[in-house]
């Protein structure tokens, strides 16, 4: 649209819930995702001039400070780059709905790459593929997880639950899950999850202890295949155990801390089918499958209780199948 300052664009990136094996994902292993329909917003702004400006837009709407992440604006930077807009020959301006930290863990700087992509690509009237702004938005993350396997920006892009594995041609199946009765509560660690760390610590884990690992990626791999029949089959129960397992092969690389094994303690007490971290971990969100709507909302209102701060989302595939 083309306004008194500048063509402007909006743009929509989905965050998404790892339900097994994220890490052992950027090591080639399969993992499963789906979308948490609460998308990541940004708004560009691109005008006549020289310049970049990256915004957050507070709370009420009314005013925006700048965004003091180097990261966010670095990842800006190269998705420019990637679509071919130069901030020297160009003035834009960038306004985000949020500060990314808020749910950590739940792919929210993978859904800015992507809202930004597309907002970028809108205000430039530059037609775009879901595939090119994956590519594009898999350039940004490169900033935020240091050697991101893609699952998170796939996920972001499409909206839809997949099946990922690193290097697969190709490297990600959509997963159709029927009307399931099953919901997932995700508990907010209060703390930021800051993927790049978490990574190289796992990455220093599989240098330090090689034999160790290869254990690890194998029953990995079986666990992930496993939990795709279990989800594909309705077999909450058995997702469940798959869950439990995972968060266990987390705790082993590091990457969980008391927070989140807090929250994760206290779902399955209260009855969870299954519960683990989610995402890059080290702080972030913990995810707990539930078998019914009410008891996740009595879930929510304990963690609450517990002092953190919690949502209750159907495990529900709401995108359109291929
Ligand atoms: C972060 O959401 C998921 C990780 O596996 C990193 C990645 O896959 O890029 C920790």
């Amino acid at each position: 649209m083309q306004g008194p300052s500048g063509t402007e664009g909006r743009g929509q990136g989905f965050r998404k819930a790892i339900l097994v094996n994220e890490h052992y994902v950027v090591h080639g292993v399969p993992a499963i995702a789906v979308p948490v329909f609460f998308p990541v917003e940004v708004r560009v702004m691109v005008g006549r001039g020289a310049g970049l400006g990256v915004s957050v837009r507070t709370a009420t709407g009314e005013d925006a400070r700048d965004a003091e992440d180097a990261d966010r604006v670095e990842a800006v930077r190269r998705i420019m780059k990637a679509i071919g807009l130069s901030e020297t020959e160009k003035n834009v301006r960038i306004q985000c709905s949020e500060d990314l930290s808020g749910w950590g863990g739940l792919g929210s700087s993978a859904g800015f790459c992507v809202a930004l992509a597309r907002a970028l690509c809108r205000a430039l009237d530059h037609p775009c593929t879901d595939e090119e702004i994956n590519r594009v938005a898999y350039e940004g993350e490169k900033v935020f997880a240091a050697n991101p396997s893609g699952i998170d920006n796939t996920v972001a892009t499409y909206g839809r639950p997949l099946w990922f594995v690193r290097g697969g041609t190709p490297p990600w199946e959509w997963i159709r899950i029927d009307p399931s009765p099953l919901w997932l509560v995700i508990g907010n660690s209060g703390m930021p999850s800051r993927t790049r760390v978490e990574v190289e610590r796992v990455a220093r884990f599989s240098e330090a202890r090689p034999g160790l690992f290869a254990e690890l990626v194998r029953d990995a791999t079986r666990l992930g295949q496993d939990a795709r029949l279990a989800l594909e089959g309705g077999d909450g129960k058995g997702l469940g155990a798959l869950m439990n397992q995972g968060h266990s092969m987390l705790q082993r690389v590091g990457v969980s801390n008391e927070r989140l094994d807090e929250m994760v303690a206290f779902c399955r007490q209260q009855g969870a089918l299954g519960a683990k971290l989610t995402g890059g971990g080290g702080g972030g969100c913990m995810l707990a499958l539930v078998d019914d709507g009410s008891s996740g909302e009595a879930m929510v209102s304990g963690l609450e209780q517990l002092g953190y701060r919690a949502i209750c989302v159907p495990l529900a595939d709401k995108g359109d199948q291929p």
